[in-house]
């Protein structure tokens, strides 16, 4: 109940239950006398478990977190049900092909109330098992009510089967619908409903990516790997946004927390002039081509250092399946 700024009324001494006597010390006590006689009138002053402890301020929890205390019991009126979960999602996803319909949502208002209780404002939030994707719209969705700038990450398979081989859930049902809710979108009837916005590349360099996770044969790492999938791969190790692999551009460049990180797809006399530039103007590079001992040789400079690809993937991520 005390602070280290000064209080005018913040000075005097308080006697507790058992007589026994304190001051705020060297602090200052952060209520006047009066309003601390109120407090402890009220039995808001908890003096310890004998009543001899330095009284400190009786909290209730629904002081110190705002909302509602959680119920164990959760009405399907208060946090919907597997119904009004479908129906969420088919006013955001018109499916003509029945094998994209996903069964088994669940409600936003459901999931909106977990995270409610379990995060912060600032938190990521990593659900495995996406399904449609609503974790990531009730997360869009309470960042736009309290402002917070939660994250999230999502992962979810294809659930193609021998029937429907081409089937990919993942990326035309839980993506698309990230999409839509990011963006705006037409609902059944046709009316335009506002995007809850999340992707914010413009503004903070941040977005929305979908990724597809392939596992790649030993062989094609060390020879036939493709330059967009260094360039993923390497964006993943380093950088926390993820920017397209430009095939027309002699190098891909991305900011680092300690300058730059660079993949030369092709090295050649050219490139040299390129990465000397590059790391004059960001002081410290990080520098990933397939013959680094050639490009070290040409621009010796000790704000650069020289990665092998694929050695460097293979060390990280080992060489996977032979399939
Ligand atoms: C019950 S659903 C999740 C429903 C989700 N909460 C929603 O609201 O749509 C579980 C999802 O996890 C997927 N899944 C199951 N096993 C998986 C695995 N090993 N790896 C990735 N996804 C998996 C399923 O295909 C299904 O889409």
């Amino acid at each position: 109940m005390t602070a280290r700024n000064f209080y005018s009324k913040g000075l005097y001494e308080v006697t507790g239950p058992t007589g026994k006597k304190f001051t705020s010390g060297t602090r200052y006590w952060r209520q006047s006398y009066e309003s601390f006689l109120e407090l402890d009138k009220d039995n808001r002053v908890w003096w310890g478990p004998n009543g001899n402890n330095v009284p400190a301020l009786k909290r209730f929890l629904s002081e110190v977190k705002e909302g509602i205390v959680p119920q164990t019991l959760w009405k399907y009126e208060e946090v919907g049900h597997t119904q009004d979960a479908k129906k969420e999602v088919q006013e955001i996803l018109q499916f003509e092909n029945s094998a994209l319909v996903f069964s088994t949502p669940k409600p936003i208002r459901l999931i909106e109330r977990i995270l409610r209780i379990a995060t912060k404002p600032g938190d990521l939030i990593l659900d495995f098992f996406a399904g449609s994707g609503t974790t990531a719209h009730a997360v869009l969705k309470l960042n736009q009510e309290d402002g917070g700038n939660r994250r999230f990450i999502l992962v979810s398979n294809t659930e193609a089967t021998a029937d429907a081989p081409d089937k990919n859930l993942c990326r035309d049902v839980c993506a698309e619908r990230v999409r839509r809710v990011i963006a705006g979108y037409r609902n059944k009837k046709g009316e335009w409903v506002e995007g809850l916005g999340g992707d914010l590349l413009a503004t903070q360099g941040a977005g929305f990516a979908y990724l597809r996770a392939r596992r790649i044969p030993a062989e094609r790492v060390l020879s036939e790997i493709e330059h967009g999938q260094v360039w993923t791969a390497l964006q993943l190790i380093h950088t926390e946004t993820l920017t397209p692999f430009d095939a027309v551009a002699p190098i891909q460049q991305a900011e680092t927390e300690n300058g730059i990180m660079l993949y030369v797809p092709k090295v050649s006399e050219a490139v040299i002039g390129i990465l000397e530039q590059a790391i004059q103007d960001a002081g410290t590079a990080m520098i990933y081509s397939w013959q680094p001992g050639w490009l070290h040789q040409q621009i010796e400079d000790e704000r650069a250092s020289f990665q092998a690809i694929p050695q460097f993937l293979v060390n990280r991520f080992g060489l996977g399946t032979r399939t």
